[in-house]
């Protein structure tokens, strides 16, 4: 659930005549610090405006295999499907679901957020009994329960969020898998709000089916998910006794289109976005996987230390804080809304408000991606410390950014080494 905030953009004006006129798309300039999407690197956004091919095109055709491999890397797999999916993220989630889940099977879903839920729900549409295995919002899932539920009958899979972005928390997945594939059970991951991020490690958890998106860690342009399978899970989607629920998203023919010898036809790619993923691993892979991690990682500990000095509680239990998402609490007295209006319109930043009943009374802040840098972290802490001293939370001292720069100076980062993009300014 979305609240609206209190803001308006006019984009076209009325005539005397009463007709509208549409002036020309300006879109304004934003630092992206919600949860997704976030910034684009300016050459993942040149890619959005290289020429267009068709999708049959030799040269496209090779771009595929190149993100196919790309991702192999960034994923840290050895599965040959490796592929993106017209869609969102939530085509991956959709995708892995209905390819794995027939008729009947009884799927245990690990619920500790929405997206968990979102599964849940998924799942029974696919014709599965989804088996809720749940922990309270800001808590990780128990291995144990999922132990309890997967001894309590025959379950074709597991599911679970690596990343809930709903309430900050990173889900250890490593013992979820060794219990599925103890008993049999398929295992599906989330690494929506993950991948690119911090280890994201398919072949280590044994996932069948590990997906993702493009516009969060990433920094590609939202539209595509990811998706890898493993060889395991495709030899059971190929020989499956039902047909897959979904033409779209059967894994199966968009395996044949990314992989075949003769590749067969079966959509019209989004080539742009194509293009701008294949650009943005390129830009993974680049920056190295550890390196990046590590800059993921300083950027989470800078913003919690600024967090800290304005006195905002983290959501998260402590020791499960996923350092690409930062849930914290709306201070008391303080509006959510007025807040993140006057991010938005007196410092270009965008965070996002909590979701379910958390709405008004949690902000959500990513730091992902080409988003997650000094100057952005900064700007956003001067940003809260100035809107909390308004609602009269906290005095604007500087303390937050302080807390912030004791973070980058302890790691030996100074202000002039800091780079990442923010606001243009003249
Ligand atoms: C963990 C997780 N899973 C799935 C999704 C759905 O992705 P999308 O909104 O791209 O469809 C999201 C979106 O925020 C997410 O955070």
């Amino acid at each position: 659930m979305h609240t609206n905030p209190p803001w308006t953009l006019e984009l076209s004006t009325v005539m005397p005549d009463g007709n509208a006129h549409f002036t020309e798309l300006a879109p304004p300039q934003r630092v992206l610090m919600a949860p997704g999407p976030t910034s684009l690197p300016p050459s993942v956004l040149q890619a959005l405006i290289a020429p267009l091919t068709g999708h049959k095109d030799p040269f496209f055709l090779r771009v595929m295999d190149e993100t196919a491999e790309l991702l192999r890397e960034v994923s840290q797999t050895g599965n040959r499907t490796c592929m993106s999916l017209p869609g969102t993220g939530g085509a991956g989630m959709e995708a892995a679901l209905a390819n794995l889940i027939q008729p009947g099977d009884r799927a245990i879903i690990c619920v500790n957020g929405l997206f968990g839920k979102r599964m849940a729900d998924i799942a029974g549409r696919c014709g599965g009994t989804a088996v809720e295995v749940t922990a309270p919002w800001g808590k990780p899932v128990d291995p144990d329960d999922v132990r309890r539920a997967l001894e309590n009958g025959r379950n074709r899979l597991v599911a679970v969020v690596h990343g809930e972005t709903s309430t900050g928390v990173e889900q250890p997945i490593d013992e979820i898998g060794r219990l599925a594939r103890a008993h049999g059970a398929m295992l599906v991951v989330d690494a929506v709000a993950t991948l690119g991020g911090i280890p994201v490690v398919p072949d280590q958890w044994g996932a069948a089916v590990c997906y993702s998106a493009s516009q969060k860690c990433l920094s590609a342009p939202p539209g595509l998910a990811t998706v890898t399978v493993s060889d395991e899970a495709m030899a059971y989607i190929r020989g499956r006794h039902t047909a897959v629920d979904s033409w779209y998203l059967d894994l199966g023919l968009h395996d044949r289109y990314w992989f075949a010898q003769e590749r067969a036809y079966h959509h019209t790619a989004p080539v742009l976005l194509v293009y701008a993923l294949r650009e943005a691993l390129r830009l993974v892979v680049d920056e190295g996987l550890d390196a990046r991690f590590a800059r993921h990682l300083l950027h989470h500990r800078a913003l919690v230390a600024g967090l800290g000095a304005l006195e905002c509680d983290l959501f998260a239990e402590t020791g499960y804080r996923l350092p690409t998402v930062v849930a914290v609490w709306v201070p008391s007295g303080v509006n959510d809304a007025r807040v993140r209006a006057g991010l938005l319109n007196e410092f270009g930043i965008e965070i996002a408000g909590g979701l379910g009943e958390y709405a008004g009374r949690v902000w959500r802040i990513g730091v992902m991606g080409h988003s997650a840098s000094a100057p952005n972290v900064r700007l956003l802490l001067q940003g809260l410390e100035t809107l909390l001293g308004r609602e009269g939370h906290t005095p604007s001292s500087g303390a937050a950014v302080a807390a912030a720069e004791a973070v980058y100076s302890a790691a030996g980062l100074n202000s002039l080494e800091a780079t990442g993009p923010t606001l243009l300014v003249d």
